[in-house]
């Protein structure tokens, strides 16, 4: 017969009971790598500095992923902390056992594999772009020197906007070689563009291969040209000025969703990008996809952050995929180039 509770519990044998008892809480239970403290396990750690919106939608999207612990950092007292907290009180339920911490100390983001830059300001109403990226040069200057002095090995995933340019000036203050500082933006645009062509056409978003390239705002390069559906080419499934109205639709993706939320900008779908960057790394996937990365000489551009399709993998950006782009393309491009080039000069790095 089957009791549960168990009627009587069966009896250890007495001469090892105590000790192993006190083994098997210490090495199985308890068991923390040296140096990491109690709230964290021996898994790989990532840290996502700035726990608003954009930030902590990626905190959660990767502690469900459950391969990485993960330490979300904000300037605000408590807010980084409740939040986590509230996300690990999820884990029993989704049945993941990712840790996942807030904080407001960067020594807490120690030895990170992976560091996400989310923390800055958004542009408020009157504000103009260059004040807007003065304030975040501030903000990024700081966060950087610390990601540096807890983090040298890491490779960090830049989000904050203006994105091209606060990529750059991370790369130019940590010193870090250029696989090591890669910007989140062509992988938004992509999937808005894709979306807006799946929508069109009635049929799976997977079907949809399609890349955005250069600056992350007015003077991205949407490659129409390059996009297919179920391999066959977008020309073929929809007249030029359909295309045409898709790809303003995709340059405008950002703006259209700050006027319908009315506060802040998108946070779901930018979230989902920079997921789809960091399991590329995490799981040397080798993923190519269009990032922002430091551009020597490749595409004629020399010395800026550009976004080109890269391949991501466990060395952060192993290769930049040069792809023979037409004439209007590639002037497309460097007015790209030429946009950012004018936000370094007001940033005077
Ligand atoms: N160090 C760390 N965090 C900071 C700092 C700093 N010096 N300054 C501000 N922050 C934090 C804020 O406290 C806030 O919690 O950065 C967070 C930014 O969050 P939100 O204002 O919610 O902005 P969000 O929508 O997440 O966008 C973040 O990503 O897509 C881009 O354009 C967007 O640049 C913006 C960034």
């Amino acid at each position: 017969m089957f009791f549960w509770p168990p009627q009587q519990a069966v009896p250890l044998p007495t001469a090892y009971s105590a000790a192993y008892n006190t083994m098997r809480v210490d090495s199985i239970f308890s068991k923390t790598m040296k140096g990491q403290g109690k709230d964290m396990s021996s898994r790989t750690k990532i840290s996502v500095i700035g726990a608003g919106f954009v930030g902590s939608t990626l905190a959660q999207r990767l502690v469900e992923r459950d391969y990485a612990d993960i330490v979300m950092f904000d300037i605000i007292p408590n807010m980084p902390q409740g939040k986590a907290l509230d996300m690990l009180e999820a884990g029993p339920i989704l049945g993941y056992d990712s840790q996942i911490i807030g904080t407001n100390d960067y020594a807490d983001t120690a030895n990170s594999s992976i560091v996400v830059i989310t923390s800055g300001f958004p542009r408020k109403p009157g504000m103009s772009r260059d004040d807007l990226v003065k304030k975040n040069q501030e903000v990024i200057t700081q966060v950087t020197e610390q990601v540096v002095r807890y983090s040298p090995d890491s490779i960090i995933i830049m989000v904050t906007n203006p994105l091209d340019a606060m990529a750059q000036l991370a790369y130019k203050i940590s010193g870090f070689p250029r696989n090591r500082v890669v910007g989140m933006a062509g992988v938004l645009d992509t999937a808005r563009f894709r979306t807006f062509i799946a929508r069109e056409l009635n049929v799976s978003v997977r079907d949809v291969q399609a890349y955005v390239l250069g600056g992350h705002g007015d003077t991205m390069v949407p490659l129409a040209r390059m996009s297919t559906v179920a391999g066959v080419p977008l020309a073929q499934l929809l007249p030029p000025e359909r295309i045409e109205q898709i790809v303003q639709r995709t340059r405008d993706g950002g703006a259209e969703i700050v006027k319908l939320l009315g506060t802040g900008s998108a946070y779901f779908a930018p979230s989902a990008s920079i997921l789809q960057m960091v399991e590329s790394i995490m799981l040397d996937k080798k993923m190519i996809m269009p990032c922002a990365v430091y551009l020597e000489g490749e595409y004629g551009i020399n010395g800026l952050f550009v976004g080109v399709p890269v391949k991501l993998g466990a060395g952060g950006v192993e290769q930049i995929i040069q792809i023979d782009l037409d004439e209007n393309e590639q002037a497309q491009l460097q007015r790209s180039a030429d946009a950012v080039q004018e936000l370094i000069k007001v940033m005077g790095i």
